[in-house]
């Protein structure tokens, strides 16, 4: 079979999504074109996102409507993000008799040979790639002469068998859709009516919600330890405090600080029990580390106990023990309120980096981390990789 991939944060799905696949599936004979929404969507906007259910719900039902096209789940439970290589190489693996062909647009092939290992891609899959026929007249057969001129440069470099599939020339974007619905507008032209009605339905995209955390306040209460209680509250209004600062949503914030230790309650065998059970992965840090597992039940608890929505907020939870390379300001700002809320005594340059948390939250970041990277070694501990990943992305960026 000849299955086609189209990966994205589908947020929401539009109709110029929907006729790229159609497009793919006629232009290269394909079987079938899988939409494939990703579980963690890259978090550099501060908009509020649908969550991985929701948008993987609008894939099906916008994909109702285009025959050939269908929504696969595939990437959809993963909570930290992947490489693409490692998508389509297990992917691969499952489907070892079929042909895949990786969709994607022309920004992305400008970039593929700075991807990461864009050669194992090649190995499994080829790649289709949208070209638009132009901006405007001026411009026509330009976009496409340099499609091509990319496409000879990366098989000179790694090989590949590349397909470039027309499309017409569209600057939709979810971002704009998204940005038109919270503004009240019609954006009925640019979604299956199904997508539509059910945006409407569960109000998503807009931001109108105040939050109500009394019964979460309760309910964590009874779980966690007392001073655990006192430093989840800690960290939910250092969270708000620097949510006004940084302009993000504050309801958002405080829901994640105070959502982000759901999972503290378990000891260490539990929690390894828990992930074995509901198969979330355990890497060789956390295998090393078992307590660094609470962050991950924490977002799955957040999800299934405590009925959290909102990708962005679970992202947070997630990633606030080590941080990660280039997190979303919601993730920042858990991780800095978790290590600067009002009841942590003892760290070194506590004041001086709770200071730089309100100045510069990227200085602030590394300061934390070089301090945690030095208790740990200090003690003989075990350095969990990421956070050392962690360290050297935000060094970078405090150089830029
Ligand atoms: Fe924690
Ligand atoms: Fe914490």
């Amino acid at each position: 079979m000849k299955i086609g991939i189209l990966g994205g944060t589908f947020d929401p799905p539009h109709r110029l999504h929907f006729n790229m696949a159609k497009k793919a599936l006629e232009t290269l004979e394909l079987d079938i074109v899988y939409l494939m929404p990703c579980g963690t969507p890259p978090h550099k906007e501060k908009t509020r996102a649908a969550s991985r259910f929701y948008r993987y719900e609008m894939c099906n039902l916008g994909a109702l409507e285009y025959e050939g096209v269908s929504v696969s789940d595939f990437e959809l439970y993963q909570i930290l993000p992947n490489y693409s290589y490692q998508t389509l190489e297990r992917f691969k693996a499952l489907h070892p008799e079929d042909e895949i062909t990786f969709l994607m647009g022309q920004d992305s092939l400008d970039m593929f040979l700075k991807w990461r290992h864009p050669e194992k891609i090649l190995k499994v899959a080829k790649i289709g790639v949208f070209v638009r026929d132009r901006f405007n007249d001026a411009d026509a057969g330009k976009l496409l002469a340099q499609a091509n001129d990319t496409i000879k440069e990366i098989q000179k470099a790694i090989g590949g068998d590349f397909s470039i599939i027309p499309t017409i020339p569209s600057s939709l974007s979810s971002t704009e859709i998204r940005n038109m619905i919270s503004r009240g507008e019609d954006a009925s032209d640019f979604l299956s009516t199904k997508v539509y009605e059910f945006i409407k339905e569960r109000r998503l995209y807009i931001n109108d919600m105040s939050t109500d955390l009394t019964d979460i306040e309760k309910s964590i209460k009874k779980t966690l330890k007392k001073s655990r209680y006192r430093h989840t509250l800690g960290v939910c209004y250092t969270a708000s405090a620097l949510a006004m600062r940084y302009d993000i949503n504050i309801d958002d914030a405080r829901l994640a600080g105070l959502l982000h230790d759901c999972a503290k309650g378990m000891d260490d065998e539990e929690l390894y029990r828990f992930c074995k059970k509901h198969k979330l992965g355990i890497t060789d840090a956390e295998e090393k580390s078992p307590h660094l597992l609470h962050s991950k039940v924490g977002a799955y608890l957040a999800a299934k106990e405590y009925g959290v929505e909102n990708d962005s907020i679970l992202h947070a939870i997630s990633v606030h023990t080590t941080g990660c390379p280039d997190m979303s300001w919601l993730d920042m700002i858990i991780f800095v309120a978790d290590y600067i809320e009002p009841n942590r005594i003892g760290a070194p340059r506590l004041t001086e980096i709770r200071q730089m948390a309100f100045k510069d939250i990227y200085l602030a970041i590394v300061m934390i981390l070089e301090d945690t990277m030095a208790y740990v070694k200090e003690r003989g501990m075990y350095m969990d990789p990421l956070t050392e990943e962690t360290y050297r992305f935000y060094s970078e960026r405090i150089k830029n």
